[in-house]
């Protein structure tokens, strides 16, 4: 096999620290499950667990964060004790994009990159996962993506149809996203110093211009878990696959 070939595979299957970030502080109001969204039961486990499981066992995690709601602090830390890496828990905050800026604040592990997820997104593969944070590595920025598979139309208050958008360009995003530390910290705070608001952190950065922003291709079923059939669906596919994403 020519050298290259040999570098190129040791290059691919580099190990890359990173920290993780659980954005898990939102009520889950579409959900109304009585209580916050990440904590619902989802195949024995509360719905969190299941992407930090997979996050904390890739090789290259240095610390898991978990941004809670203000009064799931503790009770959540009395949940972490099995955790095979360090793990920090905190309050987030009103936004998601807050909820973010906490999360970065208490990472404090030596790491590349940092890999922000939605909890929301139980079914997150190790492969998507990896293949992000790699991207982030090498590049910058990187989020997991899938294209957009249905016709998409721009539609009025009035209800009426205004354009059909080529969706050809077209993806949806996903969590995670992935940045180099310094990209994530630059973006958060100076999104914070000029007031600018996004619904992810990609689109921060993007904006910002602080890094070109690669998507990852995904999968389906890193989807989030948003009305209840989203729930009976990540039910029935980890009852098939075993319990494990
Ligand atoms: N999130 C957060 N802090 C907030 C809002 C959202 O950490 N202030 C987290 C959620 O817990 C979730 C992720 O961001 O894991 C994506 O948000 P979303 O799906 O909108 O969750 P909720 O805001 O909880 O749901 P809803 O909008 O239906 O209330
Ligand atoms: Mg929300």
């Amino acid at each position: 096999m020519p050298d290259c070939i040999l570098e190129s595979v040791s290059v691919a299957e580099r190990t890359v620290d990173f920290v993780a970030v659980l954005v898990m502080a939102g009520s889950g109001e579409r959900l109304g499950a009585g209580v916050p969204k990440a904590f619902v039961m989802l195949g024995g486990l509360p719905l969190w667990r299941h992407s930090a499981n997979t996050l904390a066992s890739l090789p290259g995690c240095r610390q898991v964060v978990l941004v809670v709601p203000a009064d799931r602090v503790a009770r959540t830390v009395g949940e972490t004790q099995d955790f095979p890496v360090p793990v920090r828990v905190v309050p987030g905050g009103a936004r998601r994009q807050d909820s973010v800026g906490m999360g970065l604040g208490a990472a404090t592990a030596r790491a590349t990159v940092v890999a922000i997820h939605d909890a929301a997104r139980p079914m997150l593969s190790r492969e998507t996962a990896l293949a992000v944070i790699r991207e982030a590595s090498r590049s910058g920025a990187a989020l997991a993506a899938v294209p957009v598979r249905d016709t998409l139309k721009r539609v009025r208050a009035d209800g009426t149809v205004e354009s059909t958008l080529d969706r050809a360009s077209l993806w949806q995003a996903q969590t995670p996203q992935a940045f180099r530390v310094e990209v994530a910290r630059a973006a958060h705070a100076e999104a914070a110093r000029q007031g600018l608001e996004a619904t992810d952190d990609a689109a921060l950065v993007e904006a910002l211009g602080l890094s070109p922003v690669h998507v990852v291709r995904g999968d389906p079923w890193n989807f989030k878990v948003t009305e209840k059939p989203d729930l009976e669906v990540a039910e029935m596919l980890l009852a098939r696959a075993g319990g494990t994403p």
